[in-house]
């Protein structure tokens, strides 16, 4: 058994071995090969040092006295002093220097090998673009630039130069073959799949403009047909063919073979029935019908307007003067109104929500969404506002389609906002005005309080209207603090006299003049050792009491008169 097993494990490591042995690098390798660059120097037995130096990156392998030194994982020097890469790398192109020295340290050898490593080719597309009349097709195979591109037809090769666009001639390509491309470097080569490009696709009933496109004759078997004539309607354009022979030839439009009718690129004006009919030699109509195309422009990108009026907003999807769109509005990626209607009304509760909302314009073969917009709504700003509030002071003037100026000033501050001829100047962030000459404060500050002032001009200077506008801001109240005082109250007794007034001082100076005859001091508020007074006063005459001196914060006084206070 063991015996066995020992036979089985050195045919295995002798087989490992032989699979490690590099090849030896060709010029031109493929991503992920392994391979060595052969020392070419023929006797090694006398060289003490060996050197490799990859000339476009740092790379180094040196040996030395039998010794190695590296800089890069991946590449090693063999016993004979070539050397091996475990896997190249497309960094890895470019040239070796080898140098090679003796004992003495004279240089024996020196020499350069070059490798270029490649990626494998990727498996390429045919694209094909028909535009007003023109067949391209293109070979996609993304960003690769060392790639060559060939074309072929039938795998016959038709085209080396290298462009990765074939164009094709409307003979070409009423001849149905296959068309295919290859992308190759000089180690590896993907083909495409074939694909046969059809001149003309059956024209759909929605068709985008500049699409060639063929309406197809439903009449089936045309050998006896003698003449063949399409009209279409809208505009008479006829294309007539009797006797193998076209009259009046019309640009763009041509009758095939088999009696149908192609555009090389539909217009706008295409749009239309077509009728066809069909004869015999002997004049006789075989058939006789009827087909329609709508032919559309790619829809244009919208933009979203705001117009915000009293409280609500309304958003306008402007796409110019199209008729062939239809529109629809959306609120965050999600469609909210699809009735064809340009103008969304949003009332101020939707408004204020700050959403995002964006519109799509459409037609059958295209469809382009407006960038998103945020409506950030203003309301009309009461006379007393909240600080840190959006709002907006109403421009009172009717009619302002004749006004060419309008301007606001703040009259406490001389902040001002200033529209003339379309130009707004202002002195201060924070102010703007809207279309309708209205003012809107970003965010009201207290300093923002006071009158406003508007005036309006005309064309000619002319003053249309003026006046004023008031607004005062004030902060949000503060939530009270309860807390619990020991307080001491000092009473400055008048009998029950009701026509007397009481001032309170301290140290001379007036505290209190709220004609109230207590005083009442927290701890913290007594200034200690300063004499308090009282005065009784009416309008003629008026009178101090003597003075107390409150000493401690426990209430305790002394007092220089006789007043006395426990
Ligand atoms: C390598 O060297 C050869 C000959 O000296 C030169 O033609 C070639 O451009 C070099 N290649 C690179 C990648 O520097
Ligand atoms: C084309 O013909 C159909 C059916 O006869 C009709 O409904 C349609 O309105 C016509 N279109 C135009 C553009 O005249
Ligand atoms: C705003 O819209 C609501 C709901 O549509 C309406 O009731 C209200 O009258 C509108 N307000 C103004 C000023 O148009
Ligand atoms: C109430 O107390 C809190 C916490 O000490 C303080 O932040 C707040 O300003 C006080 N309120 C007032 C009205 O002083
Ligand atoms: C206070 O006024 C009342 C009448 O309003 C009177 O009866 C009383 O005597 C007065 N007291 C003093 C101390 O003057």
């Amino acid at each position: 058994m063991s015996c066995q097993y020992s036979l089985l494990f050195l045919f295995l490591s002798g087989f490992t071995t032989a699979i490690t042995v590099a090849e030896i690098c060709k010029t031109e390798l493929l991503e992920g090969t392994s391979c060595t660059i052969k020392l070419p120097t023929g006797n090694t037995d006398k060289s003490n040092e060996i050197k490799w130096a990859h000339l476009s990156s740092e790379a180094v392998v040196h040996r030395k006295n039998g010794k190695m030194r590296k800089n890069t994982p991946g590449l090693t020097m063999e016993e004979d002093g070539s050397l091996t890469f475990e896997s190249v790398s497309l960094k890895n192109s470019g040239n070796y220097t080898y140098t090679v020295f003796n004992a003495e340290g004279t240089q024996i050898d020196a020499g350069e090998k070059e490798i270029k490593v490649y990626a494998n080719a990727p498996k390429p597309t045919v694209k094909i673009n028909k535009k007003y009349g023109i067949t391209t097709l293109t070979c996609d195979f993304g960003e690769r630039t060392d790639l060559t591109v060939s074309w072929y037809k039938e795998e016959m090769i038709i085209q080396n130069e290298n462009n990765p666009n074939l164009l094709l001639t409307s003979a070409q390509v009423q001849e149905n073959k296959p068309y295919s491309c290859s992308v190759s470097n000089p180690v590896s080569k993907e083909q495409s799949d074939s694909i046969t490009v059809s001149f003309s696709e059956i024209c759909k009933t929605d068709l985008l403009e500049g699409t060639s496109c063929t309406i197809k004759l439903p009449t089936k078997n045309t050998d006896k047909s003698y003449e063949i004539r399409w009209i279409h309607r809208s505009s008479d354009d006829r294309i007539h063919r009797k006797n193998g022979k076209i009259r009046k030839p019309i640009p763009g439009l041509t009758m095939e073979e088999d009696g149908s009718l192609t555009f090389e690129s539909v217009s706008l004006k295409n749009s239309g029935n077509y009728t066809y009919s069909v004869f015999n030699y002997e004049g006789t109509e075989l058939d006789a019908g009827e087909k329609e195309i709508k032919v559309y422009a790619n829809a244009p990108k919208p933009t979203v307007k705001i117009n915000n009026e009293d409280g609500n907003a309304t958003l306008t999807c402007d796409f110019g003067d199209r008729t062939d769109l239809t529109v629809s509005w959306y609120k965050e990626d999600n469609i909210i109104q699809n009735e064809n209607n340009p103008n969304l009304l949003l009332t101020s509760a939707q408004a204020q929500e700050n959403k995002l909302y964006f519109c799509s314009v459409s037609n059958p073969v295209s469809k382009e969404k407006s960038d998103s917009i945020t409506v950030s709504f203003s309301e009309i700003c009461k006379t007393e506002q909240l600080e840190g509030t959006s709002c907006t002071i109403k421009l009172p003037t009717k009619n302002t389609d004749k006004s060419n100026e309008i301007t606001w000033t703040h009259l406490s501050s001389g902040d001002f906002i200033h529209w003339k001829n379309g130009k707004i100047r202002k002195n201060t962030p924070g102010l703007t005005m809207e279309e309708d000459g209205s003012l809107t404060f970003e965010s009201v500050r207290l300093k923002n309080s006071g009158r406003y002032r508007y005036s309006v001009f005309n064309n000619e200077g002319t003053q249309l209207d003026a006046g004023e506008k008031e607004i005062k801001v004030y902060a949000k109240a503060p939530k009270p603090n309860l807390t619990f005082q020991v307080v001491t109250m000092l009473s400055c007794d008048i009998g029950n006299h009701t026509d007397l007034a009481v001032s309170w001082y301290v140290d001379g100076k007036i505290i209190q003049n709220e004609k109230k005859p207590v005083l009442l001091l927290t701890s913290a508020q007594i200034q200690k050792n300063k004499p308090y007074t009282c005065t009784a006063s009416n309008p003629v005459s008026s009178m101090e009491s003597d003075s107390m001196t409150l000493t401690h914060e426990t209430g305790s006084q002394s007092s220089e008169e006789s007043s006395s206070y426990t």
